[in-house]
């Protein structure tokens, strides 16, 4: 009792309290390309119905055979964003990898490619929240940081979407992708880098909406068990829809009203790429310029936990993103999830 009532009279050390850098970016896409018209061929579909409604032309899926797996794409995004970075993977601390379809469940990817690179002791583990699994982990990584808890950390997103998609199903196959993005986090004395607002939402009441049903006790009395395959995505499109474009748009807002910022002082929003007629609403709705709102969905599809990270990384490869720059990130999906994190770079 002495030795607690002595503690408490003695003066706490002040929080650590640290800017975050985003030190390097790297992404990496399975060989294959999946085409519309390749979709045609197995599903009733057409071009100009999947370019009309999502704005998807071609799509990347892991081809096995090639050695290309979830735990490869993440390993490859890791390597490369550390190269950017010119870090070796020893002097990471932690890595977290945001996936729901990870090749084994146990150990956990981030343990697997912590051990490939030679992160040493780093710590690892998993984060499942599908669409949002990226910027979870990008929020939970940047506090860590920020605390003093960690120095240097490897933030992956990665989906292999194909290994759970039903290609029988067109009104969930003709969106979805594989993709892997990372970046490296890093403590720095300049406190004014760093997230300046974050968002982490989620309302599980609606799960049924995106869903992998386990066995068939997971498929719901309204839903057709004739042509619902266990362990395969679910969606209900138009309820997604809605969601997404109402949950977009009321991101954006809370995320500039935490920092007291307006949409024009960001300089590049970088989204989820769940369609491209919800990015084109929430464009319209906040006059946010083309130039502002990159899109690549044509190119690559929805990449759930992918899609922010490879977007990023091309941004930066491209030299549309530099140091000191105002960037959103921003993502919605299964849960339902939703997520923002806005940055000084
Ligand atoms: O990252 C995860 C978040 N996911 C999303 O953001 C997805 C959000 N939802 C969507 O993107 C859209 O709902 C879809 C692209 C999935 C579907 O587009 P939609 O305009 O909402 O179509 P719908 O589901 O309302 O279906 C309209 C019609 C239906 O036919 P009937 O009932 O009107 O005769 C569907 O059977 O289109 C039919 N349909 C198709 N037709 C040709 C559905 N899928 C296809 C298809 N090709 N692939």
């Amino acid at each position: 009792m002495r030795a607690m009532a002595d503690r408490a009279q003695r003066a706490l050390p002040p929080i650590p309290t640290r800017g975050v850098r985003i030190i390097g970016s790297g992404s990496a896409l399975p060989s294959r390309i999946l085409t519309n018209e390749d979709l045609a061929s197995v599903v009733q579909t057409s071009d100009e119905w999947i370019v009309q409604r999502t704005g998807v032309r071609t799509r990347h899926v892991c081809d096995p055979r090639k050695g290309e797996t979830n735990t490869a794409l993440c390993t490859e995004a890791l390597r490369r964003a550390l190269a950017a970075a010119h870090t070796p993977a020893s002097e990471l601390d932690l890595v977290i990898c945001g996936t729901i379809t990870q090749d084994c469940r146990c150990p956990g990817t981030a343990c697997l490619v912590a051990g490939a690179l030679g992160a040493g002791q780093a710590a690892g583990w998993d984060l499942g929240a599908a669409c949002c699994g990226f910027l979870y982990s990008l929020n939970t990584a940047h506090d860590l940081i920020r605390v003093g808890t960690h120095r240097t950390i490897g933030v992956i997103g990665c989906d292999t979407v194909s290994n759970i998609v039903d290609y029988r199903n067109r009104g969930v196959c003709i969106l979805f992708g594989d993709a892997a993005g990372a970046v490296v986090l890093r403590a720095t004395d300049d406190t004014s880098l760093g997230c300046l607002a974050q968002v982490n939402k989620a309302d599980g009441r609606s799960w049924r909406d995106l869903y992998i049903p386990a066995d068939e006790s997971w498929i719901g009395p309204d839903q057709d068990r004739s042509v619902i395959r266990p362990g395969t995505l679910q969606m209900n499109g138009r309820e997604v829809y809605r969601f997404a474009v109402t949950t977009f748009q009321g991101l954006i807002a809370e995320t500039l009203d935490k920092a007291g910022l307006a949409v024009e002082d960001v300089d590049m929003y970088v989204s989820h790429q769940s369609n491209a007629r919800i990015l084109e609403s929430a464009r319209e709705r906040f006059g946010i310029p083309e130039d502002k709102l990159y899109i690549n969905i044509d190119r690559v599809g929805n990449s759930s936990a992918g899609s922010v990270p490879l977007c990023f990384d091309e941004l930066v490869r491209a030299g549309r993103i530099k140091p000191g720059m105002l960037v959103m990130f921003i993502a919605f999906g299964a849960g339902l999830t939703w997520s923002s994190s806005l940055w000084r770079l």
